[in-house]
């Protein structure tokens, strides 16, 4: 069986993107472009993967991993040098078929990579060119056809106005024939517009040699969106973003504002959880079942079980257990675990921390490097001091404890099951189980106070 592979042109500069970083590690719906070529590839079963970098391609090889075969092009001299660089590994699939893409057409699907594959396996053409019809084609190479179908590829700098005014594009993704690639590559010259080596005279070679060449057009002309700058880049966003809200909403998520909601590619939500409007869900973040998120919240990396409440609150790289409610106005940082029923309320922080099951932490706290047993109470104003300037310190409450309000916890320090601090208490030592501990200044009531003074007041008066 001829093995089909693919090559991801990814050297290019991104010249229009006006960028330090390169075009292809640009993020789109919080992924770099280049993995939703990668992504829609997998979909597409090809037997291996080649990606030519160049412009800060250590980096692109770095973001991306291992799973790849990696080649170089040293200088950037056009979409057909980039891909002659992929030639000598290619050579090694002899008889096969390769799909050639460019690094910045995220919005290709798995399924139209499939179908051009098959399409090329079925006609037996020597080249199968994706195209599409654009209402403004501009800034894209045209397809120019003749009786016999496709003729040739003219790049919009080279187009004359007539030619312009064509309107199906080359989308850039194209199935080839390994040997008539490399034939094709071999007769490859600079003489255009932008002096370089052109991939898509490749097709006009073919043509002249009498060899078949198919297009085969895009149903959908989204899919063919390049980014070239970051006016595009935000058309893509907002297109793909519109498609993964569909998704989540396909497979039983209610977003109550699709215009106003921002859920990541990986993002994974339950059913019938509800979706309110603000909300922006990225990374690997994953949401159980029958919850209410937001409006107004942020979820970054963050695993949430099935029936909790989260309300405008951010909550980075934490894990939530089932039925907890959180927020209004909660921020969990980075190492926050929450067990089953949870609570965590208005301006409470928590970082690093370990809170147990059914355990509330209502308002106004800061909970840090902390473990938290079960049924504990954290009251109003709780802060743990686990920083001295130099170091940070854990603090434990263990089981049923009681913490007053406005308390302040100097960690290290643990405080034993069911043992009750009163509030206002500054705990600079470990409280033992069952214990009481009240560490503040004595309340000392002045009796009549007020009327004495009134009398001094009134005696100083008559001396004057
Ligand atoms: C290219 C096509 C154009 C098509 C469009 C679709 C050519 C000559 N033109 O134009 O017909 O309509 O894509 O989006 O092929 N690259 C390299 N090395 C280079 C130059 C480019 O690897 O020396 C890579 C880039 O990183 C990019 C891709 O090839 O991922 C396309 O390059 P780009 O400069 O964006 O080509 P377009 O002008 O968009
Ligand atoms: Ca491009």
């Amino acid at each position: 069986m001829p093995k089909t592979i693919a090559v991801i042109l990814a050297a290019g500069l991104g010249t229009r993107m006006k960028s330090k970083i390169p075009k292809v590690l640009h993020q789109l719906a919080g992924v770099p472009l280049v993995s939703h070529v990668l992504d829609a590839l997998k979909e597409a079963a090809v037997d291996d993967i080649i990606i030519v970098l160049g412009y800060q391609g250590e980096m692109v090889e770095k973001t991306l991993g291992k799973d790849y075969r990696y080649v170089y092009q040293q200088e950037q001299l056009g979409t057909g040098h980039a891909l002659l660089q992929a030639l000598p590994l290619l050579q090694e699939y002899a008889g096969g078929h390769c799909l050639v893409l460019c690094g910045d057409t995220p919005l290709l699907t798995g399924e139209t990579l499939k179908n051009l594959k098959e399409r090329h396996l079925q006609t037996g053409a020597k080249a199968t060119v994706l195209t599409a019809k654009l209402d403004n084609p501009s800034g894209y190479g045209r397809i120019i056809k003749g009786s016999g179908g496709i003729k040739r590829i003219v790049e919009e700098r080279d187009a004359t106005v007539e030619e312009k005014l064509i309107k199906e594009i080359n989308t850039g993704a194209y199935c080839f024939d390994l040997a008539s690639v490399k034939e094709g590559l071999a007769r490859l010259t600079p003489a255009n517009a932008q002096g370089e080596y052109y991939l898509t005279d490749i097709i006009k070679f073919l043509v002249d040699q009498k060899e078949r060449v198919e297009t085969y057009l895009l149903e959908n002309a989204w899919e063919a969106l390049g980014v070239n700058n970051r006016i595009q880049l935000a058309e893509a966003e907002a297109y793909l973003r519109r498609r993964l809200l569909e998704k989540q909403m396909l497979a039983g998520v209610t977003i109550i504002d699709p215009a106003n909601t921002y859920i990541g590619k990986q993002v994974q939500i339950g059913q019938d959880t509800i979706v309110y409007p603000g909300v922006i869900m990225e990374g690997s973040t994953k949401i159980g079942q029958n919850c209410r998120i937001g409006p107004y919240t942020r979820l970054v990396d963050t695993i949430v079980g099935d029936d909790c409440t989260i309300n405008n609150s951010i909550l980075l790289e934490s894990k939530v257990g089932q039925g907890c409610n959180i927020g209004p106005y909660s921020y969990l940082r980075p190492g926050t675990e929450l067990a089953d029923q949870v609570k965590v309320g208005d301006f409470a922080e928590l970082k690093k921390s370990y809170v147990g099951k059914g355990s509330k932490i209502p308002h106004l706290s800061y909970i840090g490097d902390s473990v938290i047993g079960e049924g504990v109470n954290i009251g109003a104003g709780t802060i743990t001091c686990n920083y001295d300037g130099k170091k940070k310190h854990q603090t434990i409450i263990k089981d049923r404890a009681f913490v007053g309000s406005n308390t302040n916890l100097v960690a290290p320090i643990t405080v034993g099951e069911d043992a009750y601090i009163g509030a206002g208490s500054t705990v600079t030592k470990d409280i033992p189980s069952g214990a009481l501990a009240i560490a503040r200044g004595r309340q000392r009531n002045l009796e009549n106070w007020q009327r004495r003074k009134e009398e001094q007041e009134a005696s100083k008066k008559r001396e004057e």
